[in-house]
């Protein structure tokens, strides 16, 4: 195999196990596992989580909560992106709840609901200053007079979504709260209800927002693997690959693609069985590092579409073809986090995982 990813279910459980204790039993926590679990692996993510009983996945759309209930998953599913109009029907029909952000979601809800003489159950998404999906504040009251007449639809959840729970300087998510609880006590006098479910916490919401927890949370990215705010969590996915070639080269000698990395003195350059047609970002040309027996190895040169150049004159003389390289994830007692390549790329971790999920290889562990 030239490369894979190896994917550890033990360190995603144990993530998934921490936020839980965090958070305290009276909290549901309901794991994020869109996008194919951030690049994990959609059913295997899921079902790796079922037997820590989540009380929800969420999901982004309908096509994946298909594929979970296909796979004979019954935990209760929400869909974050909502449906489109002709997919209401069957997602009632397999128990799958749509987020609603829309006043015409209703109509949509209603007449399914009629139709198969079951209370349609929904959470409802406002819009608390994320700015992307959900009620405005100055449409809910019009949502509310519709949701009041609305004889075939069962409110089960309010939420919404912070824009910047990351930011250590940002004071904004305190003000998404309050807008939250205001939603919040507006339905419960127009409606005379309180729904079951009240979420508006991703992961930074739910590990720096205790006040945010209400009664549900949905993290992602921590499940995943540790970043700047929770640096303890563990890495699950790891991105490995083969030294192909060793090579002594002498000074002055050009390395790779545009020649953009000229040798400095003689070194030990070894070629790397990745690209960024593996999901390696090409970002990280010149830039990126490696871990080789526990080393970091500079990358050299341009990252081509499967193949790397690394610096390795630095490491052990006895270094051989076919030795395991890490380009993500953790190697003796050193890491490259998600985080790290986010950076260096220009990007966020959760892209980092998402691109170098997309490698067709990956091999399911449990340590
Ligand atoms: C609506 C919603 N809730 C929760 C999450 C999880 O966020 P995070 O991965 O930052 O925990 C996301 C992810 O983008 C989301 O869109």
């Amino acid at each position: 195999m030239h490369n894979w990813v190896e994917i550890n279910l033990g360190a995603l459980k144990r993530n998934y196990t921490r936020i839980k204790q965090f958070v305290g039993p009276h909290i549901a926590v309901s794991p994020v596992i869109k996008a194919e679990a951030y690049g994990h692996g959609l059913l295997q993510v899921a079902t790796a989580l079922l037997p820590l009983n989540p009380p929800w996945f969420a999901v982004s759309k309908f096509s994946e909560a298909v594929l979970l209930r296909d796979a004979g998953i019954s935990t209760p599913i929400l869909v974050l992106s909502g449906l489109l109009p002709n997919e209401y029907p069957e997602a009632l029909e397999m128990s799958i709840t749509p987020v609603v952000y829309a006043i015409e979601h209703l109509d949509y809800c209603e007449e399914a609901g009629r139709k198969r003489q079951t209370p349609y159950p929904i959470h409802v998404k406002v819009d608390t200053g994320m700015g992307r999906l959900g009620i405005r504040e100055e449409g809910f009251n019009e949502f509310l007079a519709k949701l009041k007449h609305c004889s075939w639809i069962k409110l089960e959840g309010l939420m919404s979504h912070f824009a910047d729970a990351d930011d250590k300087n940002s004071s904004y998510p305190l003000i998404q709260i309050e807008r939250f609880r205001n939603f919040l006590s507006r339905l419960k006098s127009e409606l005379k209800i309180t729904p079951t479910f009240l979420h508006i916490s991703n992961s930074a919401g739910t590990l720096r927002y205790p006040t945010a927890h209400f009664n549900m949370v949905r993290p992602g990215i921590v499940l995943y693997g540790p970043i700047d705010f929770a640096r303890t969590f563990e890495p699950v996915m790891t991105l490995k690959a083969r030294i192909l070639q060793i090579k002594e080269v002498p000074p002055n000698t050009p390395i790779g693609y545009g020649k953009s990395f000229i040798t400095p003195t003689s070194m030990t350059i070894a070629t790397v069985s990745v690209g960024y047609g593996d999901g390696y970002p090409r970002m990280l040309s010149n830039r990126g590092e490696v871990l080789i027996r526990g080393r970091r190895c500079p990358i050299v040169g341009r990252v081509s579409m499967n193949l790397i150049t690394v610096d390795v004159t630095k490491v052990d003389s006895s270094l051989s073809i076919g030795e395991e390289v890490v380009l993500l994830g953790n190697q003796g007692g050193e890491c490259i986090s998600a985080d790290e390549l986010g950076r260096k790329a220009q990007t966020i971790s959760y892209e980092i995982y998402c691109r170098i999920g997309s490698n067709p290889v990956k091999r399911y562990v449990e340590s």
